[in-house]
């Protein structure tokens, strides 16, 4: 029997002003962080967790195994943020090109990205699927703490006590640079709508050329049931969990109408009028 939590504020640590979880993060890694020397051919994937981070990931894996026919091996943990602060020495032997997977706001990626102009992927996905993924992930789990309740869990996300923080403080730090020459947004929903033109489009701003057979090989292996299938052997017990339902429209099953107009008018007081708020047709 899982713990039940009120709130989980004492398992996470704040840094900047952003709850971080204590398990996975520490201060002496963001302080090392901050030297992190990345390369121009580096390959930033941005994205507040539950967005599809291992989805897109595991296409960006995929179309460099296409155009080098190297196996895309990192052995270090995927998110840059998080791991040991000797992580960034290790990381100086890799070969190029290096994935890099963030949940940090734009203004707190290291200096080198910026100064740089790496190419920075941002995946968005519409803020109730995202937070009704994050519960589940909470409180199915078993090995991390769950909340008392969706209502529980709801209040937290809408203040942003969660991990890595508010998901409208990330939205409204990268709608700023939304239409930088460097960063390209790409939506779940869109994925999940046509994932051909979607990697089509991942390949083409990463500056890969592909023929477009190599683009349906990778489609089929990038679906929902397919990476579902092999998510125990990819990602280990945890797998099941990541590809959990891969559904657009799942909030339906928790939001209650309250907490569906709360969210609109979260979501409207954040980033109504905003590129990105067009873009996720709110
Ligand atoms: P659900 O919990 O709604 O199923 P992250 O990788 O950032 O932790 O995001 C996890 C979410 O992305 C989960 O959402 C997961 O099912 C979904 N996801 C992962 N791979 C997917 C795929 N190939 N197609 C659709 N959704 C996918």
């Amino acid at each position: 029997e899982k713990s039940k939590e009120t709130a989980l504020s004492h398992l996470f640590f704040t840094y900047q002003g952003i709850p971080y979880p204590v398990t996975m993060c520490t201060s002496e890694t963001f302080q090392a962080l901050d030297a992190f020397e990345a390369r121009s051919d580096d390959i930033v994937l941005a994205s507040y967790p539950k967005c599809g981070s291992n989805w897109i990931l595991h296409i960006v894996s995929e179309l460099i195994f296409s155009i080098s026919k190297k196996k895309y091996e990192c052995p270090e943990f995927p998110v840059l943020e998080c791991g040991d602060p000797e992580k960034y020495q290790r990381m100086k032997q890799f070969p190029s090109p290096r994935i890099l997977t963030t949940h940090l706001h734009y203004d707190k990626l290291p200096q080198s990205i910026l100064k740089n102009k790496v190419k920075i992927l941002v995946l968005f996905r519409n803020p109730k699927d995202t937070a009704v993924s994050f519960f589940h992930f909470h409180n199915d789990v078993p090995d991390i703490p769950s909340y008392a309740s969706w209502d529980e869990f709801f209040r937290q996300f809408i203040k942003g006590q969660v991990s890595w923080g508010s998901y409208f403080d990330f939205a409204v730090n990268w709608n700023k640079h939304i239409d930088d020459e460097n960063v390209k947004f790409i939506l779940y929903e869109d994925l999940k709508e046509n994932l051909a033109v979607g990697i089509k489009q991942m390949a083409e701003f990463f500056g890969f050329s592909l023929m477009d057979e190599q683009i349906q090989t990778i489609s089929a292996q990038s679906t929902f049931q397919a990476m579902r299938e092999k998510s125990e052997e990819t990602h280990g017990a945890i797998g099941p969990f990541l590809f959990r339902k891969g559904e657009v429209g799942d909030w339906k099953t928790l939001f209650s109408e309250t907490q569906n107009q709360e969210m609109d008018g979260k979501f409207k007081e954040c980033l109504a009028g905003t590129s990105l708020g067009e873009k996720l047709k709110y």
